[in-house]
């Protein structure tokens, strides 16, 4: 071999090591190995850590709980007998909730947490829900006020659970429904929550007019770019953006296959468009058709601050019993924040006047869409930001 085809052959075999550590170096950056690690998620250990903490404990709980695009819209304001929970005016999501619906249904997400966590501890509670309208505005006073007192600690599966509990967005099996006994499980789970009531369907032809009702929705609002902006704002493509902000939604927790998670988080700045076709392909090839059940939550009024409170305590409890059973589940909202933009654009409640129709009972009104099935791949954590970023001052 000639010298300079040698030379050659040695320049091409350097770059090829060099692309390829380029490589190795670009996918640790962009976390395409670090699913769940890092200290956007050590709140999820911190849970156990912290279990001896007395109230703060209860905040340890609530961070872990659901909220749109995972906006974590909640601050807490603890003394040893007394937390408040308050709404966090920066982290509304605009055009997606315009009245703050889902803002309070992830406060009484954080809530049923804080009170399944208050008994483990050994604290009864005593519980205030703020009363009167939602209206798009945070109220100055806390949303809601526990009191505490010493009692007997009790553990309960559905507080073991709190940890485990993570949005399931792949398919479910097909082959495997929600047995008749699992169903009435699931029945059962909050009759005590006053004034929320479960809807679950698994016939084959309400599943698939809900199924098209969600498809129509996510349509919708990839059609209406304020709606779509808004959604934008709460994406973390990438590996650092999810480990200094420690919220939103991420590529590892969007059940897609892990080749083309790693891809997403290796080019992380797609297109806002591209993004939500993206998301379209998954409702309409994987989650609508591979979902064995679906189910709402209904309470009378929609706008109502203490209902729609009472609504997020009902799904995070059904979260954690289904995490506590090996079920996966997921919130489809799209249908639900399309009623709300129809509202705040004041053109004809097409989509609520539907979903009327799913309820059997048009005095009790959907606020909350879910999947329900057994799963075909786990789940994974979503960051969460940790309890000192929001302890709000004595
Ligand atoms: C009110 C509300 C609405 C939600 N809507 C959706 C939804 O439409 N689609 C979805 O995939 N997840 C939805 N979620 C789930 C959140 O995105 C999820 O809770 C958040 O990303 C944190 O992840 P985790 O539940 O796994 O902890 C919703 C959650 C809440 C509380």
């Amino acid at each position: 071999m000639s010298t300079r085809r040698r030379s050659v052959l040695k320049a091409a075999g350097s770059l090829t090591i060099l692309a390829a550590a380029g490589g190795v170096w670009r996918c640790v950056d962009a976390g395409v190995f670090g699913a769940g690690s890092g200290p956007a998620f050590a709140p999820w250990d911190d849970w156990r850590a912290g279990m001896n903490d007395g109230p703060l404990a209860l905040v340890r709980a609530a961070i872990l709980a659901a909220s749109p695009q995972n906006s974590q819209p909640w601050r807490f304001r603890v003394s040893p007998t007394r937390i408040e929970l308050h709404a966090d005016p920066l982290r509304s999501l605009g055009a997606s909730d315009p009245f703050l619906r889902e803002m309070h249904l992830a406060l009484g997400c954080a809530l049923e947490n804080m009170l399944l966590a208050a008994r483990a501890q050994g604290f009864a509670a005593e519980v205030e829900l703020a009363a009167g309208r939602i209206d798009g505005s945070v109220p100055p006073a806390p949303v809601v006020v526990l009191s505490l007192r010493r009692a007997e600690p009790v553990y309960t599966p559905l507080a073991t659970a709190i940890p485990l509990r993570h949005t399931n967005r792949g398919p479910y099996d097909m082959g495997r429904s929600l047995s008749p006994e699992t169903l009435s499980a699931i029945d059962a789970l909050v009759p005590d929550i006053d004034g929320v009531r479960l809807v679950l369907f698994t016939d084959t032809e309400q599943r698939a007019a809900f199924g098209a009702e969600v498809l129509g929705a996510a349509e919708a609002i990839l059609g209406d770019a304020v709606m779509l902006a808004a959604q934008d704002v709460w994406f973390r493509g990438e590996w650092s953006a999810v480990q200094a902000e420690r919220d939103g939604l991420i590529p590892d927790a969007a059940g897609i296959p892990g080749l083309e998670t790693a891809i997403l988080k290796f080019l992380p700045r797609a297109e806002s468009g591209v993004r939500g076709d993206r998301w379209l392909r998954q409702l309409r090839e994987v989650q609508v058709p591979a979902t064995p059940a679906f189910g709402l939550i209904a309470v009378r009024d929609l706008y109502d601050r203490a209902q729609a409170l009472r609504a997020g305590r009902a799904w995070q409890r059904l979260h954690l019993w289904a995490a506590s059973r090996g079920l996966a589940l997921q919130p489809v909202n799209a249908p639900l924040e399309r009623v709300d933009r129809e509202r705040q654009l004041g053109v004809e409640p097409v989509t609520s006047r539907r979903l009327a129709g799913f309820t059997g009972d048009p005095a009790w009104q959907p606020t909350f869409a879910f999947r329900a099935g057994y799963p075909l791949q786990p789940a994974a954590a979503s960051p969460r930001r940790p309890v000192e970023w929001v302890l709000l001052g004595a």
